[in-house]
This record gives structure tokens, sequence and C-alpha cells, in this order.
């Protein structure tokens, strides 16, 4: 069988930090594109050259066009700008809306099979904006932040009881955003549930710390935002995708009635295979954890109409 081919959108730290993890997995050669020149290239080159002392065969290229995406069979989005003061979330919708738009065109004049695993932000609207530039089936699109925001929440139980993030089942449901629905009733320490361990108090400030998981690493690190976990989280699910898996993980895909939510791209327990999204899974949830999803999904609604308006989109 012919090598996979994957393409990593946006040579910045996340990005390359993607393509690290990719060629490192040997799950296939790795092309990164990006729009400044020369970056990608060189960050490729430094990749290809870890190759020997690392142990791993993948090709790694860089690139400033589409054209080298030609037959890629997955392409991770990686590209946008980050939030700067003064901007509020319509200027983000917009400008990352308006690379989104560009990207995805591209990548679907050389490599119009491939499936999308979107991670820009903000994250659901951006993979609404995907679908409906590519066209593609709804299944080969796909977003990253559930696997992110789940490995938040696996870790901060696991500080709190003092054993091993191993042993931690979680799932974070919903928009990637403050609204996101971190599950208490399911969450369990190899099978305990964790509501046996962790008083309601304490389990309410892990839950919070979750919610603004991100944040609390942009005001650490003051110049950027994280990417060692968002970059594993993507590339879990490039690899469930690849190898045909068939993992279940949280995924933003496009509801259409599941949980009483329509039309809408939320975070949702998925299995990831060969065809992308190959199901959506309906848990049982609470009264409180549903409405907290179905508020998530319409926040993320009134984006998509907002990006929608902006793009011109149908
Ligand atoms: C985060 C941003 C990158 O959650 O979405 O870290």
């Amino acid at each position: 069988m012919a090598r996979r081919k994957i393409g990593v959108i946006g040579g910045g730290f996340v990005g390359s930090t993607t393509a690290q993890r990719l060629a490192e997995k040997e799950l296939g050669d790795v092309v990164l594109v990006d729009i400044v020149e020369g970056m990608p290239q060189g960050k490729a080159l430094d990749l290809s050259q870890a190759g020997p002392v690392c142990g791993y065969d993948s090709c790694v290229t860089g690139a400033n066009d589409y054209a080298s995406l030609a037959g890629a069979d997955l392409v991770i989005i990686t590209a946008g700008m980050p939030r700067k003061p003064g901007m509020d979330r319509s200027d983000l919708l917009k400008i990352n809306g308006e690379i989104q738009q560009k990207v995805v065109s591209g990548i679907m004049e050389y490599a119009p099979e491939a499936t999308l695993v979107i991670v820009s932000n903000p994250l659901d609207v951006m993979c609404f904006v995907a679908h409906q530039v590519s066209g593609l089936p709804k299944n080969k699109v796909v977003g990253m932040a559930g696997v992110l925001d789940t490995a938040r929440y696996r870790t901060f139980i696991a500080m709190e009881l003092g054993c091993s993030h191993k042993d931690i089942q979680a799932m974070v449901l919903g928009g990637h955003g403050d609204s996101m629905v971190p599950l208490t009733s399911t969450a369990s320490v190899s099978g305990i549930p964790v509501q046996q361990l962790i008083s309601p108090e304490r389990l309410e400030e892990l839950v919070h710390r979750t919610r603004h998981g991100g944040a609390e690493i942009v005001n650490l690190l003051k110049t950027g935002s994280a990417y060692f976990a968002p970059s594993a989280s993507a590339v879990a699910m490039a690899e469930s995708i690849l190898l045909d898996q068939k993992r279940v993980l949280p995924c933003c895909s496009l509801l259409d009635g599941q949980y009483g939510i329509d039309d809408t791209w939320v975070g949702v327990p998925a299995v990831l295979g060969a065809n992308g999204v190959e199901k959506i899974l309906e848990v049982e949830l609470n009264k409180t954890e549903l409405d907290a999803l179905q508020s998530s999904a319409s926040s993320v609604h009134e984006g998509q109409g907002e990006v929608a308006q902006m793009l011109s989109l149908a």
C-alpha cells in the first residue's frame, strides 16, 4: 500500500508539533503548508533531520501552496489568528472565517477526497465554514476540541485524586468555549464514579478549571496559546481515522436532531474510523447536562448565522 499523505495547514506551534507527532508515529508522509515563505520548508527540513535520530521514515516537506497536497488522505487545519487585545468575538469570526474559507477552497482544489480535521478557532463555527465551503459529506469534516478539553478534565481529576490519568474516563461535550459541558455523571476512575470520590463542590471547581483550561495557559504563556495537548489531540483523531481504529472520542460534528439539536456543529461522542465520523453516540444525560449542551449549541448556532452572513455562505 502506498504511504498515506497527510497535510497540516499552518506552521505555527500547533501545526508544527502536529507535523512532528504525525512523523514520529509514522502515520504517513507529512506536508506542512504555511503562507510564510521558507518557514514550512525550514521546519519540514528540521523534522526530516530528526528522522535518523528518532528512527522514523516519514517524509516531511514544506510548501506555500496547496498543489503539494494533491492526493492527501487527511488534512489537519490549524491556520488562524489568535485573539488580540481589543478584538471581539465577531472580529475573530470574520478574520478566521475568511482564512478558513480560503484554506478549504485551496485544499479541495487538489485533495477533494481528503477528510478534514479542523483545529482553528472559534472551533465549532470553523467546522461549519469548512463543511459549507468544501461541500464534503458531513462525516468527512470533524473538529478537534472535545479530545483536548477531555484531556484537561482527566488531568485535573487525576491530580485531585493523586492517581494515574490513564485510569480516568471522562468526556467533555458541547462547544469549545466557556459553555462546554464536562460530564460529571459519567466520569469515573477505573469504573468507580468520581462522584463517590470527589465532593460536589470540589468537582465543580475541576469543571470550572476545565472550562477555562485554554485561558489558564494563555495567561501563563502571555504570548500565545497551548499547543502540546492540542496537537496530541488532533493526532489522536487523525490516527483513529487513518488506521480505522473506531475510537469513541468527543468530536465536533454536525448534529441533525441528536440531543434535540439541529443543524449545529458541536462536540458529542463519536466513532472515528476510515469514514471519518462513522456514528454519533447519543448517551443519556441528566437534565442539567442536556440543558447545558443545548444552550452551548445555541450559541454556536448564532455564530454560524453570523459567519454565514459575513462570508455570504449558503
Ligand atoms: C485552547 C485553545 C487553543 O483551548 O483553543 O488551548
